[in-house]
C-alpha cells in the first residue's frame, strides 16, 4: 500500500497552540502557575521584563520586598514600566511619578494630588496587575480567575543537600510541541544517544532500541516508561519511568524542564536542576533566594543551533518541527501514544474549564500540597547521596560533574559554584571524551565507546 497522506483533522488539534487570552487553550493555561525568573535575578535587578502568554508584563519587587507583576505599559499616557521606581511599595512611572501598588491600584498621581487633592483621580486607576509567588527559587505568575490556587509545592523543593541551579533558554516556536517532547521516550535514543555517536563521526554501532513503551496517567501527569534491548521489565525506566508533569513540564528525578509560552511563536525554556552534593558536603544549605540563575544561548556565534548538549538536541528538533507545528501533516504511529493522551488530556481539560470545573493537577487544598511526591525512578542516589570517590567512578556521575550536561554556555561563575558545592576542583574532574549512555541500567552504565 502506498503511503496516503491522509491528514489528521487539522480542527481537532488546532485549538490546543494557541495561548492568548482570547482562546480556549489561553483561558485554560492560565488556570496554572508558571516560573517565568529566578528569584535570585530580581535581586540583581528590581525590574524584569517578562512577555507570557502573550501580555507584556513588568516583574518587580520593591523596596519592602514585595513582589508584583502589573502591566509593562502604565495606565497614564503608556510609558515603559521597566523603567519605573521601585518604592516602598509598588513601583512608580518614571515618566510622570504614578505610583502603582502590587494590586495594580494607583496609590499617587504627584501632580494630581497637589493640584486637584478633593477629585481624588487616582481611585479610579488601576493597572493590569497579576499574583506573584516565589517558590523554589523562582518566581511564579498566575494570569487566572481569581481565587488562584496553590503554586505546587513539588517535593522537590523540599529536597536537602543539593546544589540548585535554573537556567533559563527563548526557544523560538511553540510551546505546545516543547511539552509534546515531555511525553516522547523513543526521541531519546535518536536525538541524544545516536545524534552524540554520529556527531564523533561514527555511523554506528547505535545504542539500544527502545522494544517497549508505555504510558500511565496519575494526579499530576503521565509516567512514560521504556524497555530497551538491554532491559526488561525490573528496570527502573519501566517500573517508574519519568514524569510529564501536568501541565507544562518533563521532570526525570534531578531536574524539571518548564516549557513557558511567552507567545504563541516563542517558548520559555526554563529548567530547575539539583545536583546531590557528596555526603562529605553534607549538610550543604543553599538558600532559595541564591540559587544561581543563568541565561543559556541556544546559537553558536555563527548563527547555528547549539547541538553539543541534551536540551539544545531538543531545541534543535522543536524549532525543526516549525513555528507552529503542523499536525494536519504528521503521521502518528504507536510510539506517539502518550502524545495523543496528552493532547486528549487538554481536550478533556477544555471540556472541564467550560463547565466551570478544575482541569488536571490543579492543587487548591493546602494540606495536599505539602512537598508532594512524584514517581522518581532514581531516588536513592539524590536522597542519601554517595561520597565523592564512589561518585566519580560511575561514568554517568562522573560525565554531569565533569559538565553541566544539559545546556551549553553555563557560566563560569556557576561552574566554580557547582564544584565548590561538591568539594571538588576542575583538576580533579577528567573530562569524558566518551559518550555515556544514561538510558542504561546502574550495572551496566559504562560508558560507551565513543
Ligand atoms: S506615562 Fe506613566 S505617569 Fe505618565
Ligand atoms: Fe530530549
Amino acid at each position: 500500500m502506498p503511503d496516503i497522506r491522509e491528514s489528521e483533522p487539522k480542527s481537532r488539534w488546532d485549538a490546543l497552540v494557541h495561548t492568548g487570552a482570547d482562546t480556549p487553550m489561553g483561558q485554560l493555561l492560565r488556570r496554572y502557575w508558571w516560573p517565568v525568573a529566578g528569584q535570585r535575578e530580581l535581586e540583581a535587578a528590581p525590574t524584569r521584563a517578562v512577555r507570557l502568554m502573550g501580555e507584556d508584563l513588568v516583574l518587580y519587587k520593591d523596596l519592602s520586598g514585595n513582589y508584583g507583576l502589573i502591566d509593562r505599559r502604565c495606565r497614564h499616557r503608556r510609558a515603559d514600566m521597566l523603567h519605573g521606581f521601585i518604592e516602598k511599595c509598588g513601583l512608580r512611572c518614571s515618566y510622570h511619578g504614578w505610583l502603582y501598588d502590587q494590586t495594580g491600584q494607583c496609590i499617587e498621581q504627584p501632580y494630581e494630588d497637589q493640584a486637584h487633592p478633593e477629585a481624588r483621580l487616582k481611585d479610579q486607576v488601576r493597572i493590569t496587575a497579576y499574583p506573584v509567588q516565589a517558590h523554589g527559587g523562582m518566581l511564579w505568575a498566575y494570569l487566572g480567575p481569581l481565587p488562584a490556587p496553590l503554586v505546587p509545592d513539588w517535593e522537590f523543593f523540599g529536597w536537602e543537600n543539593g546544589f540548585r541551579q535554573i537556567v533559563i533558554s527563548e526557544i523560538p516556536c511553540n510551546w505546545f510541541q516543547c511539552q509534546e517532547n515531555s511525553i516522547d521516550p523513543v526521541h531519546f535514543e535518536w536525538q541524544h544517544g545516536n545524534w552524540n555517536i554520529r556527531a564523533r563521526g561514527k555511523t554506528g554501532p547505535y545504542q539500544p532500541t527502545h522494544v517497549r513503551v508505555d504510558f500511565t496517567e496519575f494526579e499530576y501527569g503521565f509516567q512514560y516508561k521504556r524497555i530497551r534491548t538491554d532491559t526488561d521489565e525490573t528496570d527502573r525506566l519501566w517500573q517508574i519511568g519519568r514524569v510529564c508533569l501536568w501541565p507544562n513540564a518533563l521532570f526525570t528525578g534531578n531536574h524539571i524542564e518548564f516549557r513557558v509560552p511567552i507567545d504563541d511563536a516563542t517558548t520559555l525554556s526554563v529548567t530547575w536542576h539539583f545536583s546531590r552534593v557528596p555526603t562529605e558536603r553534607e549538610p550543604y544549605v543553599q538558600k532559595d533566594s541564591d540559587i544561581p540563575t543563568w541565561h543559556a544561548p541556544v546559537k553558536d556565534e555563527n548563527g547555528r543551533f547549539i547541538t553539543s548538549h541534551v536540551m539544545n538536541q531538543d531545541f534543535l528538533a522543536w524549532v525543526g518541527q516549525g513555528t507552529i507545528a503542523d499536525r494536519s501533516q504528521e503521521y502518528l504511529a504507536t510510539s506517539d501514544r502518550g502524545i495523543v493522551l496528552m493532547r486528549n488530556q487538554f481536550l478533556r481539560d477544555l471540556d472541564a474549564i467550560a463547565k466551570g470545573k478544575d482541569p488536571k493537577a490543579v492543587i487548591r487544598d493546602p494540606k495536599a500540597n505539602r512537598r508532594v511526591m512524584l514517581p522518581v525512578a532514581e531516588r536513592k542516589p539524590l536522597m542519601e547521596g554517595k561520597p565523592i570517590a564512589e561518585l566519580l567512578k560511575d561514568p554517568d556521575q562522573a560525565a554531569r560533574i565533569g559538565d553541566y550536561i544539559f545546556q551549553a554556555g553555563q557560566p563560569k561563575e556557576v561552574r566554580q559554584a557547582y564544584l565548590a558545592a561538591m568539594g571538588v576542583n576542575d583538576a580533579d574532574v577528567k573530562p569524558l571524551d566518551q559518550a555515556v549512555d544514561i538510558l542504561a541500567p546502574p550495572e551496566k552504565r559504562i560508558a560507551r565507546s565513543s
